[in-house]
């Protein structure tokens, strides 16, 4: 993304001129920086090779599963709608691990019939109901068992997951115990210890405290797990602050946790792959003007990205042409729905803004239009993929048909 002259452009597309085609609120992917992630996730932590299965819930666009899938990648999902999408999607089932606290018997008779690589289980109940339908199927079933290490991820607590009091994972006790009791069951394949200590994760010190955790656990079990799933997690630098996961000294960590342990490593990343791919392209209705304050309002909303009302997250907007001409006062972005948080930034430094005219929200590729809604009966965006020099609709604006 680079202005030409005074014009935004994304991989040779005015964001503009696909506004006025497509219409707006209007998603737009870039499948160069997907590809770019990919490589640079897979240079970065080649010499461990891990299995990385892309966290559909980030994005479960068809299409960018397809292209994520052609790209070497396998699937963590989470409910059977994401199993179901990704296996749809070309993705093998033996790419393929199901994580969640809550997986209801049909999700695991599912995932079971689809033999996929690994379930990763999250308490003994659901240990035990796997069991129960394992047996039923006279199958013996490859689990994994999610461990929570009680490591502050250092991130917002809305998207921290790995602390004491967070609902995911069994503690250590609990792990060694269920352990025992898996390794002798005749319907049950332990193969697995997973972990995920939360999402946007910048620094890398979480991670090595998390690695030493399981260090300390797998050498009281005793036992060889064939993999050890570290999660996803790795952030990304929303504020072009310079401030993003340093993968080689992630990379450096884990090398030296697998010189103890011969297993391997599966990621489940979603953000690091898809987030700076997404561009959300809106129009400004109308500018309300305030003393100190001028409210831009925008035809995007809570609904069509919801992670500012959510987690009071911050996404760079920026104007689709450069006219050159400052503000003195500030201005507030916000959307149509009839509810306070429906706002995405205020900003001190922009350029004037005139209504009609076009913005970008940026990084809006990971839990953009997975999160969004029908809230106050909007229908939700299309979605756009920039592939090479052709532009591509891989996911129609709902109409309003669709909600009546
Ligand atoms: N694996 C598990 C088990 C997870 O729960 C998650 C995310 C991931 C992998 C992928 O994490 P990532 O690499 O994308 O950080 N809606 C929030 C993020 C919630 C993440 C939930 N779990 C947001 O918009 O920031």
């Amino acid at each position: 993304m680079i202005y030409k002259k005074k014009d935004l452009v994304i991989d040779g597309f005015k964001p503009e001129l696909l506004g006025k085609k497509y219409s707006t609120p209007l998603y737009c992917y870039s499948l160069k920086n997907i590809k770019k992630n990919i490589i640079d996730l897979k240079k970065n932590f080649k010499k461990i090779n891990p299995l990385i299965c892309f966290a559909v819930k980030a994005n479960s666009n068809k299409i960018l599963l397809q292209k994520i899938g052609r790209l070497g990648l396998g699937a963590d999902v989470v409910s059977m709608g994401e199993l179901m999408k990704a296996l749809k999607s070309g993705i093998r089932p033996n790419k393929i691990v199901f994580s969640g606290v809550g997986k209801a018997s049909k999700e695991i008779i599912y995932a079971i019939e689809k033999k996929i690589l690994l379930i990763n289980a999250e308490s003994k109940s659901e240990i035990l109901e796997i069991e129960k339908i394992a047996k039923l199927k006279k199958r013996k079933v490859d689990i994994g068992i999610r461990l929570n290490p009680n490591t502050d991820a250092k991130t917002l607590s809305q998207i921290s997951t790995g602390k004491r009091g967070n609902k995911f994972g069994v503690s250590e006790k609990n792990f060694l115990s269920l352990v025992d009791y898996v390794k002798n069951s005749k319907f049950l394949n332990l193969k697995c210890l997973s972990v995920h200590i939360g999402s946007q994760i910048l620094d890398h010190k979480p991670y090595e405290k998390m690695l030493k955790v399981i260090d300390k656990v797998i050498s009281k079990t005793k036992f060889n797990f064939e993999f050890i799933d570290l999660g996803g997690g790795m952030g990304i630098d929303y504020e072009n602050n310079n401030k993003k996961l340093n993968f080689k000294k992630y990379a450096s960590s884990i090398k030296r946790f697998l010189k103890k342990f011969n297993s391997k490593i599966i990621f489940e990343p979603g953000r690091s792959i898809i987030a700076n791919a997404g561009y959300l392209i809106s129009k400004v209705i109308y500018i309300k003007e305030g003393d100190k304050k001028d409210f831009i309002i925008i035809d995007a909303a809570m609904n069509d990205l919801m992670r500012p009302a959510l987690y009071n997250a911050k996404h760079k907007i920026i104007p689709t042409k450069k006219n050159g001409k400052k503000i003195n006062k500030i201005y507030e972005f916000v959307g149509p729905i009839c509810e306070s948080t429906d706002k995405f930034s205020a900003v001190k430094k922009f350029q004037k803004l005139n209504e009609k005219d076009f913005i970008v929200i940026c990084d809006v590729g990971a839990y953009g239009m997975s999160l969004s809604s029908n809230y106050n009966l909007r229908p939700k965006p299309a979605e756009l993929l920039i592939e090479g020099s052709k532009i591509r609709v891989i996911g129609k604006r709902q109409s309003l048909k669709d909600l009546m």
